[in-house]
């Protein structure tokens, strides 16, 4: 079977911003061996499924078995992102239709393996909630067949979709998009996650431009460096991770 053709961020300065991420992310995870975030956030087009495809591709890069499993069924498939006529993917399988292994493909970026969302259905919390999707995260804990599962839900305060799948899940990571995502909006997410006793490994701030970069961040120029951030990084890593928060561009 031909790969699926995945193709990455032609800006470098992006791509590093995203392995700057993926390493973040695997400092906060040194205990565990396999870990399953949910990539998410309070309002729709705040960058969710960009942040979650290329997170992916970060992980992958950085030689870690990663699956990209697309939770949100409410699209169609022909407005998906990485649509190239998949024909089954997650909601065939919650409803029976189809086993987990066949609907997973491997991609043109080893390590990177994506579940698609399969075809749009009327009732994704059904699905959510059914034990089908028990039985799916508990044979994926079994098999630890990837290392990182990344999941890319729809928009919080829209629907439950997301809350249903982190808290099946390890962890959320929320995107904010700049000037728009209200830090109530953020807040109330975050509440509504911790009541779930989802652990949040953080907040993304998407769309950043770079003057506002500048005057927010003190190691801006490291963004253009992932050589020279990784040194730094080492330094300032105490006051990053608790700052909670990842720079894209
Ligand atoms: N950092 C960015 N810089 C520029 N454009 C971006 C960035 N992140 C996302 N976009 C663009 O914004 C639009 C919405 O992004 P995306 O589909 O990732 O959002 P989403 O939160 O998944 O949306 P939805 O809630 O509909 O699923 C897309 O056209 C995407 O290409
Ligand atoms: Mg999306």
């Amino acid at each position: 079977m031909p790969a699926f053709e995945i193709y990455e961020n032609k800006n470098q300065a992006v791509r590093d911003a995203y392995s700057m991420l993926a390493a973040n992310i695997q400092i906060s995870n040194k205990k565990q061996r396999q870990q399953m975030i949910a990539v998410t956030s309070c309002n729709p087009l705040e960058g969710k499924t960009t942040l979650a495809i290329n997170l992916s591709i970060a992980l992958a890069k950085a030689g870690f078995r990663t699956l990209l499993i697309d939770a949100d069924m409410r699209k169609p498939e022909k407005a998906k992102r990485l649509y190239q006529n998949v024909q089954e993917g997650l909601s065939n399988f919650l409803s029976g239709g189809t086993e987990l292994e066949a609907a997973i493909v491997k991609t043109s970026i080893k390590n990177f393996s994506y579940l698609s969302s399969g075809r749009q259905d009327p009732n994704p919390i059904a699905l959510l909630s059914s034990p089908n999707f028990d039985a799916m995260i508990a044979e994926l804990r079994k098999k630890q067949d990837y290392d990182y599962i990344v999941f890319d839900t729809p928009a919080l305060l829209s629907v439950a979709d997301g809350a249903l799948v982190a808290s099946k899940g390890d962890s959320a990571l929320l995107v904010a998009k700049m000037g728009r995502t209200r830090m109530s909006d953020l807040k109330r997410i975050k509440d509504q996650l911790e009541r779930m006793d989802v652990n949040i490994l953080g907040v993304v701030l998407n769309k950043v431009k770079k003057l506002e970069y500048k005057l927010h961040y003190r190691f801006y120029d490291y963004f253009y460096d992932a050589q020279h951030f990784y040194k730094k990084e080492a330094l300032e890593r105490k006051e990053s991770l608790n700052r909670n928060e990842s720079i894209l561009s």
